[in-house]
């Protein structure tokens, strides 16, 4: 099993509130963020309104937004890990979540996951879809949720957009065994639709976990509800794709999602730009022959 390479990590360490500005009011409020920029009209437009192309104002915002960020926490302490979709979430009481929390590897976590019930989608899918891939991996990538072959086959990403992502994945010089698949959520929406807000809360206990255990040091958000679960509830891929981001010592890109891609291929050369950026990253970070 492939060992981590963890000498980058002081370094790492010494950014661990970067995005402490970008918790907004879902996130548990451990320190005061920074006064934050304005948001250009229509940013926070939620769902599938991140397949039209960001303006260059709403571009210098995000980069403003960004190096405001940096800036701003460069000089805070560290403070605990928190993610955009933590805020609700108490595992006092609630059984199946310390279940969930109590699953020391992937194994056990995918087998309490899968009789999980919480929320209205399980009903209207086959199985829980947890994930795949290698449990030490260095790069890990997160979809939305199962689409249909998914939910028959009871594996992400192997329907059309998995097959465009295995390519991704080609390019970068890995192989999917080498890295770890999942989504925001678990199980199919109904018609493929984009996931609510509260289905990927009511998910969220499982990715979370999954990233505890696997302790990626990259993480590939594939669209806008990716992000929103990773990055912030008000994130947009067009905005915020191919810029480094970080939480923690996980270094977290955007790019589209394979199924934007083979619906407007035209945003394929923004993706391939994307991977070059991560390759370099994992080069620069990855063990040598590592996963
Ligand atoms: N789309 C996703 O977001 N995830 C999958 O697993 C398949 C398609």
């Amino acid at each position: 099993m492939t060992r981590r390479n963890r000498s980058g990590q002081e370094g790492f360490h010494a950014r661990q509130q970067t995005f402490s500005f970008l918790g907004g009011q879902e996130s548990p409020p451990l320190v005061s963020p920074p006064r934050e920029p304005e948001m250009p009209a229509g940013a926070d437009a939620p769902g599938r309104a991140d397949e039209s192309p960001a303006s260059p104002g709403e571009r210098s915002w995000a980069a403003a937004r960004l190096t405001e960020g940096f800036e701003a926490d460069r000089s805070r302490a560290a403070t605990p890990e928190v993610w955009p979709l933590d805020g609700g979430i108490l595992a006092e009481g609630d059984a199946f979540l310390q279940e969930l929390e109590a699953a020391a590897d992937l194994e056990e976590l995918g087998r309490v996951a899968r009789e999980c019930r919480r929320c209205p989608l399980r009903e209207g899918c086959r199985g829980v879809v947890f994930g795949e891939g290698d449990p030490r991996a260095f790069m890990m990538f997160v979809g939305e949720g199962p689409g249909q072959t998914e939910d028959e086959m009871g594996r992400p990403f192997v329907g059309r957009a998995g097959q465009l992502l295995d390519r991704w994945i080609a390019l970068l010089g890995l192989k999917r065994h080498q890295v770890y698949i999942a989504n925001v959520v678990k199980c199919r929406p109904p018609g493929n639709r984009t996931p609510l807000t509260e289905e990927m809360r009511a998910c969220w206990p499982i990715l979370r976990h999954q990233l505890r255990l696997i302790r990626p040091r990259i993480l590939v958000c594939l669209g806008s509800p990716a992000l929103q679960a990773l990055v912030h509830p008000g994130a947009r891929i067009t905005r915020l794709r191919g810029n480094w981001l970080e939480r923690g010592d996980i270094r977290i890109m955007g790019t589209f999602h394979p199924a934007a891609v083979l619906r407007d291929p035209t945003k394929e050369r923004a993706v391939h730009e994307d991977l070059r950026r991560l390759r370099a990253e994992y080069l620069r970070i990855a063990p040598r022959g590592g996963g």
